[in-house]
C-alpha cells in the first residue's frame, strides 16, 4: 500500500513542480492524487494524468458530499422526498449516486478483466469464493472512496494552509525530515518512530482542524461494556472528536480563550498528550452516561511530500 501511495506523491509533487512556482488552488490536484492511491489499491490500477471518466467521477463525488446535508432531513422523514423542495435535491442526490456507481462497476469491471491485477477486488473475490455478492463490492468500494477522498483532501488542504502560517512549525518539521530520510527518497512508514515531530504535526493539525468533529452518529447493536462503562443496546453513540483532543490541550495550558487556537505540536512530542487521543461520546437513552476511549490515530491515508516544494 505505501508503495501505492509514494508513487501518488511523487505524481502530485511532479504536478506542482510543473506549475512552476506560481500559485494554485489545490483542490482539483489533490482531489485527484487522493482519487489515485485510493483506484490504485480498490481496482489495481493507475488513472492517468487526465483520465476525463475519473474527474466528472470526482465532480459528483463532490456534488454528493456537499449535498448530503441538504438532503439530510429527507433521510430522517423520508415523505419529505414528495413535497417540493425537498424533491428536487433528493432526485439530482440519486441521479449523481447512479452515476457514481456506473463508474465503480465500470471499474470493478476493468479489474476482473485484468487477470493480473493485485487490488482489493480481486482479493475480495478470491477470498469470498462461493459467498462472492458483486453488489456488496461495489458498497464497500462506494463507503471506501465516499469515506476516504474528501476527508483526505480536505486534510492536506488544511495542513498546506497550516504550515504556511506557521513557518516555525513547516521549518522544524523540514529539518527532521532532512536529518531522517535521504533526500533521494520520499519517507517510509517504517521511519514513524524516528519523526516524532512530523507526527506530532499531523496530530496537532487533527486536533485543529477536525475534520469530522462530531463524528458519525453509532448505535451499538447489543448490550456492550466499554473501559468498564456498561452501554445498552440500540445506545447512539458518537465520538466528539474536536471537543475531546482540544479539551485535553486546553485544560493543559491552564485555560483561556487563545489557548484553544494553537497550532503547536511540541504539546504532543514533549508532553505525549496525544500519543492516545481521547475520546468522549454521549448515549440518547442515558443522558448523564459518558465514557472515554483511547485510540491511535493511525488512519491518515497520505504521506509527505519531499524534497521542499518552493513557492509553498
Ligand atoms: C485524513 C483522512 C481521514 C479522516 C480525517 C477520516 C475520518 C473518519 C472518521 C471521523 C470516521 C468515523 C469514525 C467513527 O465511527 O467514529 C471515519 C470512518 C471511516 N473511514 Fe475514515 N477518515 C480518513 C481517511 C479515510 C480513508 C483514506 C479511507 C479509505 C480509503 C477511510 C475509510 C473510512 C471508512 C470505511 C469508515 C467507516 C468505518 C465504519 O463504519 O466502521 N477513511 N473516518
Amino acid at each position: 500500500m505505501e508503495a501505492r501511495i509514494n508513487v501518488e506523491v511523487e505524481e502530485l509533487v511532479a504536478w506542482i513542480r510543473e506549475l512552476g512556482g506560481n500559485s494554485f488552488f489545490p483542490d482539483q490536484l489533490l482531489a485527484r492524487s487522493v482519487m489515485n492511491v485510493i483506484g490504485s489499491i480498490v481496482f489495481g490500477r493507475r488513472f492517468g494524468r487526465h483520465d476525463t471518466q475519473r474527474d466528472s467521477f470526482l465532480e459528483d463525488l463532490y456534488t454528493f458530499t456537499t449535498s448530503l446535508w441538504t438532503i439530510m432531513p429527507v433521510n430522517r422523514f423520508p415523505l419529505l422526498r414528495f413535497v417540493p423542495g425537498f424533491r428536487g435535491p433528493f432526485c439530482r442526490q440519486i441521479a449523481t449516486h447512479d452515476r457514481m456507481m456506473e463508474f465503480i462497476r465500470d471499474n470493478v469491471r476493468r479489474s476482473f478483466a485484468d487477470a493480473d491485477s493485485e487490488s482489493f477486488v480481486s482479493r475480495y473475490r478470491d477470498q469470498s469464493a462461493d459467498d462472492f455478492d458483486p453488489v456488496e463490492l461495489d458498497f464497500i468500494i462506494r463507503d471506501l472512496i465516499v469515506a476516504g477522498t474528501e476527508t483526505s483532501v480536505t486534510s492536506i488542504r488544511w495542513a498546506l494552509a497550516m504550515l504556511a502560517n506557521h513557518r516555525q512549525v513547516q521549518t522544524r518539521v523540514q529539518r527532521e525530515l532532512d536529518a531522517v530520510v535521504p533526500p533521494t527518497r520520499l519517507p517510509s512508514l517504517d521511519e514513524r518512530p524516528q519523526l516524532p515531530y512530523v507526527d506530532a504535526t499531523v496530530l496537532e493539525l487533527m486536533r485543529r482542524r477536525t475534520v469530522a468533529p462530531l463524528s458519525v452518529p453509532r448505535a451499538t447493536a447489543a448490550d456492550t461494556e466499554v473501559n468498564g462503562y456498561f452501554i445498552p443496546a440500540k445506545t447512539m453513540v458518537h465520538g466528539v472528536y474536536f471537543r475531546a483532543c482540544s479539551i485535553v490541550t486546553w485544560a493543559y495550558l491552564g485555560g483561556g480563550a487563545c489557548a484553544w487556537a494553537l497550532f503547536q505540536p511540541t504539546l504532543i512530542v514533549n508532553d505525549g498528550i496525544c500519543a492516545a487521543i481521547v475520546i468522549f461520546s454521549s448515549s440518547s437513552r442515558t443522558s448523564k452516561f459518558r465514557h472515554s476511549l483511547t485510540i491511535k490515530l493511525q488512519h491518515l491515508g497520505t504521506s509527505y511530500p519531499r524534497p521542499p516544494i518552493p513557492g509553498l
